[in-house]
Formats: structure tokens, sequence, C-alpha cells
């Protein structure tokens, strides 16, 4: 096949509306030498031209279809390019892959046409117009068209030729299109390979014998290895006609719906899976392939399965990637009209017969550019885009095309014409009621009895903004317990921050808001399982942890391993031990483990352990065994842990305390050892995360906010000196309320350790859940390490604990934060037995009895608040620390339920009890 790509720099100009085009740009004589260079792929507002703007719901310009504004800014291209010495006469394409949002295109003068569909291809006959040497393609892009209506989908708006440019030959009697039927049956193992063309064609697969046979068929092929996620079994292959020959990649694998369930080779299987926006934080939706394979690596090495594309067709090399790396996909169309809702759905395109035309084109395109990646198990019409007559015909359509894979849509629960019973953010209630098909009925009664036949699953839950989501076990458990419940997919993956630069040269990443919009919904755009530059977040760890293929169950002298996986044994992993005592290995060894087949378990006896002081954990990793395409040998696939022995009980010591630790009139702790602090006082308040902020599910930040507990007030009510040591009470209450915690500090000594206990009583009717309830201080700047015996290496809350190991481990300050897109509480600890801090000459260490949730960081909680970008925290001349008997749980409510009731921390009287004793510094 002869092609040449034309991606690379490309003459730009933009102008402010569409009637100030340039006229006879599009000549190839036209004089373009004054103008802008722009990179193609790309977007031209992240190319100094123009700026982003985000919107989530709203449209940015009057609700009025087909209508746009006249200010509509358009960009002028031209690319000049060589034909090649050689280059076939006759037919040739020029095939773009996405352009936002709609165009005309000329070759060497000539129009082509002109065509919208921002993330879907459009190829124009050009082979006429091709010349030897030089030849001129000009494009017209307009940022607004009746075809903007058609993509209301929650990112930023940008606009321009975002995907690649090709021009390809087309070979006389060459095949235009083919659909490879690739079945499989699992009964006895046979499958049945049709490629349909639209020219006879020849096939070529060596491995399965078929050498130059009448693509057709049908091929019936024994002992054929089918296609799945887990194992992503592809046979290489060609398909020629008319001189030119294509290479082919066939998965063999059947996709139905069976007695209620989405089987794929007649297995129910479980989705693990994220919904996937293309986003790089320099280059917006043009992606390159290594970002592409950067996703499918980390997906892969995160347990996920499977990806929704929201909410449109990703860049085809994605999906060659899924096909090769096993990901299951629902493939979306490029469609979406959410922002009718704020007009009560008026006029929306999805119910309006004058634009059936453009939504049956837009599903004929996503079909027909996708039909032969096997990864696809599920056509998707599009996403929040109501109700209507016209996505029923692009269900038909699909069904019609494409027998062999069920459509999904989400917007309308009745389900009438999809295959699975789709919902976003569902609370956990109301899975469990779904699992046992006992949800309420919807709209149209008609339509209950198939509705409640079909598979059901999540295509957005757990809002991944900011810090959480909490709550993903408790999903995972009905996922596993209702074989209805068929998983889902975390929204989203990826934050889609703009790398910007404050005028100091601080770098950080910008979101809605940030560049002037007058329109916005701020960083509701940044919440992904991963930061903008692709670096993990922690709730995609837990995300791993909860979604494990493998469980690990330590029970009293054995092991329980049960394999979750729907196809593929365990002969790919190891399970390795170790035992460790006070976060030491003491011993480790391997686990003999024979293959256990999908969805069976095993049970086997743990290793003998040496007795040893202290407390002691045995932690088994199922790790890679060898190295994949995806990750190498090593990689820890899932873990489990169960404590041996516990910490000994302490023998009380006595010690006298010394006066001079404490200042005279606040009664609080002003040294450790040699070593200045700011002493523990009770703090209830953490950073408002996303989630607490609640943008679209119950906001417990406001409650925090009306009763005051951003400002807190400490009135010292007395203090005493007693034989055993020294006792402040006071009074912790915000202003204009009677509501108050009295928290009274009990300071003993123990050798040198200082031994505080902290008692908490509230007072007055606390009605909200509290924040957190902890002690805060702080220590001098030099404090730069932190290390730990504890639930590490990440930072994990009371419903986001799964990824948090018991282990000792070591970070600086700096990274012991998350630098969430938008600032907000971060970096807990949970379950630390003791900890160390420790600058260049001084040091604290600190211990729980028997644990506390350590935060250390250079600014305050109150800093963190008032951020409005990680560049807005500044380190302050001190480090402050928090040592907290517990925090309020995540929660999903940025977008979803709150809390679970479980994981609310509620005010009652309580104790808790840490100790402070000078540590020698780490030198320099
Ligand atoms: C859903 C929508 C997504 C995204 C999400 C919130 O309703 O389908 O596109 O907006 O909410 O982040």
């Amino acid at each position: 096949m002869s092609r040449i790509d034309l991606d690379g720099k490309w003459r730009f100009n933009l102008v402010p509306r569409a009637d100030l085009v340039t006229d006879g740009f599009e000549a190839p004589g036209f004089e373009d030498a004054g103008w802008a260079q722009i990179e193609v792929p790309g977007h031209w507002q992240l190319q100094g031209h123009g700026s982003p703007a985000y919107t989530n719901v709203n449209y940015p310009f009057p609700v009025d279809p087909p209508n746009v504004p006249d200010e509509n800014p358009t960009g002028e291209y031209r690319c000049l390019f060589q034909l090649p010495a050689g280059w076939p006469a006759g037919e040739a394409v020029l095939r773009f892959l996405g352009v936002d949002s709609a165009f005309t295109v000329w070759c060497n003068g000539a129009e082509l046409g002109w065509s919208s569909g921002s993330r879907l291809t459009t190829e124009f006959e050009v082979g006429s117009h091709l010349r030897a040497g030089a030849n001129v393609v000009a494009v017209r892009v307009h940022q607004w068209s009746p075809a903007s209506y058609l993509e209301d989908q929650d990112m930023w708006w940008l606009s321009g030729i975002f995907r690649d440019v090709s021009v390809i030959s087309r070979p006389a009697g060459s095949i235009d299109d083919y659909f490879v039927h690739a079945d499989f049956d699992h009964v006895n193992g046979t499958g049945t390979l049709r490629v349909v063309t639209d020219v006879p064609a020849l096939l070529t697969i060596p491995e399965l014998g078929l050498q130059q046979v009448p693509a057709a068929g049908p091929h019936l092929l024994p002992d054929i290895e089918a296609w799945s996620a887990e194992q992503p079994r592809l046979y290489d292959g060609t398909l020629s006609a008319g001189g030119e020959t294509i290479a082919l990649r066939v998965g063999f694998r059947t996709i139905a719906v069976l007695d209620g369930l989405l089987t794929v080779n007649g297995r129910r299987i479980l989705l693990r899976g994220v919904n996937r926006h293309e986003w790089d934080p320099d280059r917006g939706r043009a992606l390159t392939a290594q970002d592409m394979l950067s996703d499918v690596l980390l997906m892969k090495q995160h347990n996920i399965n499977a990806v929704r594309t929201s909410h449109y067709p990703p860049h085809p090399g994605f999906l060659d990637l899924c096909d090769e790396y096993g990901l299951y996909v629902i493939d979306e169309c490029d469609y979406e009209t959410h922002g009718f809702v704020l007009n009560e759905w008026r006029r929306n395109p999805s119910d309006d017969l004058r634009w059936q035309p453009a939504l049956l084109d837009r599903m004929q395109r996503t079909i027909e550019r996708d039909k032969n990646h096997p990864s696809i198990i599920m056509w998707s019409l599009g996403n929040e885009a109501g109700h209507g007559q016209n996505l029923s015909a692009m269900s038909a359509l699909a069904h019609e095309r494409d027998p062999g894979r069920p459509v999904h849509y989400e917007g309308d629960w009745d389900s009438a014409y999809t295959d699975v019973y789709s919902r976003m953010y569902a609370s956990h209630d109301e899975v469990d009621a779904i699992g046992r098909l006992a949800e309420p009925m919807t709209e149209n009664p008609s339509l209950d009895a198939h509705r409640r036949g079909l598979p059901f699953l999540q295509c957005e839950y757990a809002h991944a903004m900011g810090n959480g989501p909490g709550g993903l076990l408790e999903y995972q458990r009905l996922f596993e317990k209702y074989p209805r419940c068929q998983g889902g997919f975390v929204w989203e993956w990826i934050d889609h921050g703009i790398r910007a630069r404050t005028e100091g040269g601080r770098e950080f990443f910008a979101y809605g808001g940030d560049f002037g919009e007058p329109l916005h919904d701020g960083n509701f755009v940044a919440d992904g399982l991963v930061f903008p530059d692709r670096t993990p977040s922690p709730g995609l760890a837990e995300y791993k942890a909860v979604i494990a293929p493998l469980r690990l169950l330590i029970e009293s002298g054995h092991v329980t391993i049960t394999n979750l996986l729907d196809f593929a044994d365990t002969t790919p992993l190891r399970f390795l031990w170790t035992h460790e005592a006070d976060g030491v290995e003491v011993d480790s060894g391997e686990l003999d483990v024979a293959p256990v087949a999908a969805q069976e378990c095993a049970t086997m006896p743990l290793p003998t352990l040496a007795t040893v002081p202290g407390e002691s954990w045995l932690t088994i990793r199922a790790v890679l065994a060898q190295d994949t395409v995806w990750a190498q040998a090593g990689h820890q696939v899932a873990v489990s842990q169960t404590m041996i022995n516990r910490a000994p009980a302490r023998s009380a010591r006595r010690g006298s305390l010394s006066r001079d630790l404490f200042d005279e009139r606040t009664g609080l702790l002003i040294r450790v050892g040699a070593m200045l602090v700011d002493g523990p006082r009770l703090d209830l308040w953490r950073a408002p995360t996303d989630n607490d902020h609640g943008t679209h599910g119950p906001p417990v930040e406001a409650g925090w906010r009306a009763l005051g507990l951003h400002r807190l007030t400490h009135r010292v009510i007395d203090r005493q000196w007693t034989p055993d040591g020294f006792v402040l009470r006071t009074k912790v209450a915000p202003a204009a309320t009677d509501l108050a915690m009295l928290a009274t500090y009990h300071w003993m000594a123990d050798g040198e350790a200082l031994v505080l206990r902290v008692s908490v009583e509230p007072e007055g009717d606390w009605t909200v859940p509290l924040p957190r309830l902890g002690l805060r201080m702080a220590l001098p700047v030099g404090i730069d390490d932190v290390e730990w015996f504890g639930g590490g290496p990440g930072e994990a809350y009371s419903d986001s604990s799964q990824a948090a190991i018991i282990g000792r481990y070591q970070r600086s300050v700096d990274t012991m934060q998350t630098p969430y897109v938008f600032p907000q509480e971060n970096g807990n600890r949970l379950g630390v037995r003791w900890a160390r801090l420790r600058g260049a000459s001084n040091g604290v260490r600190i211990e729980g009895d028997p644990t506390f949730d350590l935060t250390v960081r250079r600014w305050t909680t109150e800093d963190l608040d008032a951020a409005r970008h990680t560049s807005d925290l500044r380190p302050r001349d001190k480090v402050f620390v928090n040592l907290d008997l517990a925090q309020t749980g995540l929660g999903s409510a940025s977008c979803g339920p709150g809390v679970l009731p479980k994981y609310e921390l509620h005010a009652a009287p309580t104790n808790w009890t840490v100790r402070l004793m000078p540590d020698s510094g780490h030198g320099v």
C-alpha cells in the first residue's frame, strides 16, 4: 500500500469569524510564508492561537440548534507535500482521523468536500487531483458547526486537525471494505472465520493452514485458542486483492447476552473497567503512540480489564493495542447532547428526525471504522443524550450491521433498545437492589420485564476526582456477589489538566476558568485515576488492590487462593511470602502452588514461621513469574497480609516530667529533647476534598463550614500538675455556636518518652461527621525525612485502604504529599505504629498506642484549603504534623454517593495516646 504521511508542520492562520476567511487561501500558489506554523496533529488553542475552554454540561454558545455564533473561530491550514516518485496513478484517498469540528478540504485548489464528526474518520477521493512533484492540501476548520450540538462531552473545547492525516493510494480492484467475523464455539473449541469483502479477496493465516483461500469462507477451524482480555490470542494473517495486501490480526471470540448475562466465549465476565478520554497535558487530545501505549500498560499493570471509550471512538491505534494486550472495549459513538437537559431537553437532537441522518452517519462511521477489532465487545450509542427515536434507530443500525455485538446506552433507563441495563453512579444500595432484581420500575412499566432480564453494568461509577474514590471495595463485593452485576467503569482514567506556568515560572496544571472562560466548570475536568502527566494517583493503587483478580485469604495455618479470573489459570504467577518483624524481614520463601483454574480456589498450608519478638506479619504476594508484554517478572498482581504476632504490651515505666517542657501561658509542649516544637493540640479540620465538596453528591463541606470547623478556637480551662504528670483541660469550639469539644491533655513521662493521653468529650448536638479527630503540631523546618512502621507506602483513608500494606517505609516530607490538581487533604498514612521524623541534626520519634494516622507537610491545612493550584502551595518555616485518631472516609460525592455510614467519623467521647521522644538526626 502506498501511503504519504502528512503529519508535521503546516502553515496556519486563525480568523475570529467564519466570514473573515482568507479568499483564495486554497490556491496552490497562495503566499503563506507570513503565516504561522502549526503542528499537525494538534489543537490550535494549545499552540498559541485562541485559548481552551472547559464546560461540562453547558454549551458555550446559545442553545439555538442548528445555529452557531458568528464569532466562530476558523483555522486555515496549508500543507505542501511532494508526491514520491513512482506513486501509483489512479485512485487515492486523503484520510483525516480527526478534525474538530467541521472542515472543508481542497487539493491543489480543487474542493474535495466537507465533513464533521470530530472523532470520526473522513476520507476524500483525491487521486485525480494529485500531480507529480509539489502538491498542496488546504483545510478550513470551523470551531463551531451544527455538529457541535452533537459533541457536548464533558471536556475541553479544543479545535483543529488533532489526529493524523495521510494520502493512501487505492489500486484498482483492491479492498475498500472488509469485515472479519471470527466466532468461537466454546463447547467444541472450533473457530468459524468469514471475512466479508467488497471485492473477492484471498485470505492467508499460515498458523491456521489457510493459504490464499477465498476470504468469505466460512472456514471451520478446530482447536482454536480464543481471544479474551486475559488471553489476547491473535492470529496474524493477510487479505489480498487487486495487487494489495492488508495485514490482519484475527481474534476468535463470541460475545452474547445469554440468560441475562453478558458472556464472552460462553462465560460470564466481570468488567474491571475505566472510562478513558484521550488526554495529554501539552497536546490535549492529540496523542502519540507512546501515550496510548502508556495508558494500556498502566491499565494492565493495575488489573484493569476493560475500557469504555468515553465519549467517542479513540484513535484507532489505541484499539490495536487493546486487541494485542487484552482489554475489553465498549466503543462509544461520538455523541452527547447533555446541554439540552438545562432546557428540559427541548429540541434534543436524539428525538428530532431532522438530526437522524447525522446520527446514523455517526453510528455507521463508528462501526465501519472499528468493526474488525476483537477487543470491542459492545457498541455504545453515545453518552447523556436523553431519550428519543434517533437513539433507537442508531441501535437498530448497529444490530443490523453487526449482530455479533450487544448495544449499550445509559441515558434511557427503560433500556428498550439496549442489550444491557446500564447506569451511572448508582449507590451501593441501589446496585444491591439491582443485583436482587428488586430495583424500582423505570418510566415505562411495559419494559420492566425486558430490563430485568438484562445484565447490569455501571458505565460510570466511583468518581475519581481529587482524593478518592472511597467505597470501591463495597462495590466490588456487590459485583462479585450478584451474577447480574457485571462490574463497571470508574469515572475516569486521566485528569484533563493543561500544563501551565505561573508568571514566576512555577509549573501547575490548569483547569476550567484558568483561561478566562466566562462560563466554565472549574476543576471538574480533573477527575482521573492518573494525574495529567499519567503519574498514578493513590486512587489507582486502591482500584488495583480492590479489583485484584486473585484473593489470598490467610487464615490460621493456611491460605486460600481464589482465582477470580474468567478464563486464565494461575500458571503465570508465583506466590512469594515474607515474614517481617517490626517491618524487617525475618524470612521469606515461595509457596508451591499447583495452577488454580479460573473461578476455582485452592488451599495450602502456610510456611512454618520462626518465633520472633515484636509485631510480625506474614505477607503473601502473587507476582508474575516471567516477563510479559505489559510488565516484568516480579510485577505484583495481588497481595495479602496477616498479623502473626501482636506487639508485646508496653510495661509502664515512670519518669519525671520537666515543667520547662511546657509553655507557661498556653500549657502547650514546646520541646522534645532539645528540639523546639509547637506542641500538639486538638484538630478537627481537613482541607475539604472534592468529594467533601460534593458537586453532584451529598456536600459535607458546606455543613463543616457552616459550623465553623475551619476556624476553631482553643481556650484553656485549667492546668494542673499532678503526681503523675501534667493535665491541661481545654475547650475547643468555633465562634457563634455553643457546640464544643472538651479536650484534656494528660502528659506523663516514661523514661525519656513523653506520653500524651488525649481525651475528647463533645458538648452539644454534633450532627455532622467530623472531618478528622486528631492532634496537630509543628516541628522545625529542617525536618525532611519520615520513616514509619504502619500502612503504606501510599496515602490511605478508612474507605480507601486496600492498597495500604503494613510495613516499614521511608519518604521525604516532600514526597509524602499527593499533588492533586486542585489542592486538598492528602497524604494520610493509616495505622502507623511508630514514625521517626528527622532532620540533619535532630528529630522526634512518635509511637502510637497502638496506632495513629500520620500526615506530615510543609504547609498548614488552612494553606491547603486556600490553595487553588499546586503552585499556590509554598513551604512555611515549619513542618506540620497530624497525629490523628481517625478521619472520616472519602466517599465519591463529587459525583455520586457520599461516605458509607460505617466510614463516617462521628463525635463521641473518646481518647487516644501517643508517645513522643527525641530522636537523632539522620546526618548530612
Ligand atoms: C457523567 C458524564 C461524564 C462526566 C461525569 C462527571 O455524567 O457522563 O462525561 O461528566 O459525569 O465527571
